[in-house]
């Protein structure tokens, strides 16, 4: 198949950029570069021995989408282009609705006018509200989001519903990954964050390489196994199998909802501790107050995507720390270092 990748040059798009290519996709990336790097590009090259096909521009770009889509005869969609940070949302609402919600609009517009209506969607756990019996189910209603970015997932997956539900053309795969951490087992391609990491593993890996001093691990009261908040860890290159594999579901018309997770909740203290176990590397933290807005523990029942996808999140929480840390000691400063 031929696929356009929306955000391929950003941590989950590279990855899944590789296991494309690996398998035997063409693929065509589009990145406006607000948060991914060309040099990640450049390193799927080197991994894969393949080249990317790289556009240079914002989904926003309506005439920028119809000629990439008029250049490139494209089977489907994967489209990662958005903006991710859970905080800065409250404070940009308008940037993160404009740019999420906006974004998938002419993204789409362009697709319909292409003839293109096959599209796999990042979304994330975070639809299910704060409401949600854990572990979430795809069968459970969409909840409360509690934040603008959590809202514009939601509202893109209902405009995506709507798409097949006017026109029984489309094929829309809705993916709600849970938490991806992680790197290649190369050690070339991982996450690197821009400022301060808003999430967990590279605030560890940035502590560890000697970025930041120490760890806050935001609330120790929860009612949880240690105290601390429980989530669902997924290794990023088993979240880009399932990208793969969800290729095989828009190849049907409907709309498909999967879970990518491993079925199994981690807490912070015991990621720190397996960090410092695999990599025998120390890292400070100190234990402050909750953070607003956090859940204390919510994990996946991922049975379904592996029932119908054939997909499992197979990599350990070992394998995870190990990569995360031969990404991160070899990268010290990320892709600009
Ligand atoms: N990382 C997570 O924990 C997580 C969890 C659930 C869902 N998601 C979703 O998965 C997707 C990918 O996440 P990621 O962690 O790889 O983020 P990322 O920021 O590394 O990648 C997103 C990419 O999209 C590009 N981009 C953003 N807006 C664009 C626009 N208007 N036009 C063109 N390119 C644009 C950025 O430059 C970046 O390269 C996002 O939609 C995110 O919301 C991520």
């Amino acid at each position: 198949m031929k696929v356009l990748i929306t955000g391929g040059a950003g941590y989950i798009g590279s990855h899944t950029t590789v296991e494309l290519l690996e398998a035997g996709h063409e693929v065509v990336v589009v990145d406006n570069l607000c948060n991914g790097s060309e040099v990640a590009l450049r390193r799927v090259e080197d991994i894969t021995g393949k080249t990317v096909d790289f556009v240079c521009a914002d989904i926003r770009d309506r005439e920028a989408m119809d000629a990439v889509l008029a250049h490139h005869d494209i089977d489907a969609v994967i489209h990662f282009a958005g903006l991710k940070a859970v905080g800065q949302s409250v404070s940009q609402p308008l940037t993160y609705y404009e740019n999420n919600v906006n974004g998938t609009l002419v993204l789409c517009q362009a697709m319909e006018a292409a003839g293109v209506r096959r599209i796999v969607f990042s979304s994330s756990a975070t639809v299910y509200g704060s409401e949600a019996p854990v572990p979430y189910v795809e069968t459970t209603p969409r909840g409360t989001t509690s934040n603008p970015y959590g809202t514009s997932k939601a509202m893109v997956e209902k405009v995506l519903e709507d798409l097949v539900e006017a026109d029984e053309r489309w094929s829309v795969a809705l993916l709600r990954y849970f938490n991806p951490i992680g790197a290649h087992p190369s050690g070339k391609i991982g996450e690197d964050p821009q400022g301060i990491p808003n999430n967990l593993m590279p605030f560890i890996a940035q502590v560890a390489v000697g970025r930041r001093d120490e760890l806050t691990i935001f609330g120790g009261d929860y009612a949880t196994v240690d105290g601390t908040c429980e989530r669902d860890y997924l290794h990023v290159v088993d979240l880009a199998v399932g990208h793969l594999k969800a290729l095989k579901a828009v190849s049907e018309r409907g709309v498909s909802v999967y879970n990518l997770g491993t079925g199994q909740g981690v807490s912070v203290l015991q990621m720190v501790n397996s960090f410092t176990r695999v990599t025998d590397v120390a890292v400070p933290y100190r234990v402050g107050a909750r953070r607003a807005g956090d859940l204390p523990a919510f994990w996946a029942d991922a049975a379904k995507a592996e029932k119908e996808l054939g997909w499992v999140a197979g990599k350990s929480l070992d394998d995870m720390m190990a990569d995360t840390w031969r990404w991160q000691s070899g990268n010290p400063e990320g892709y600009g270092g």
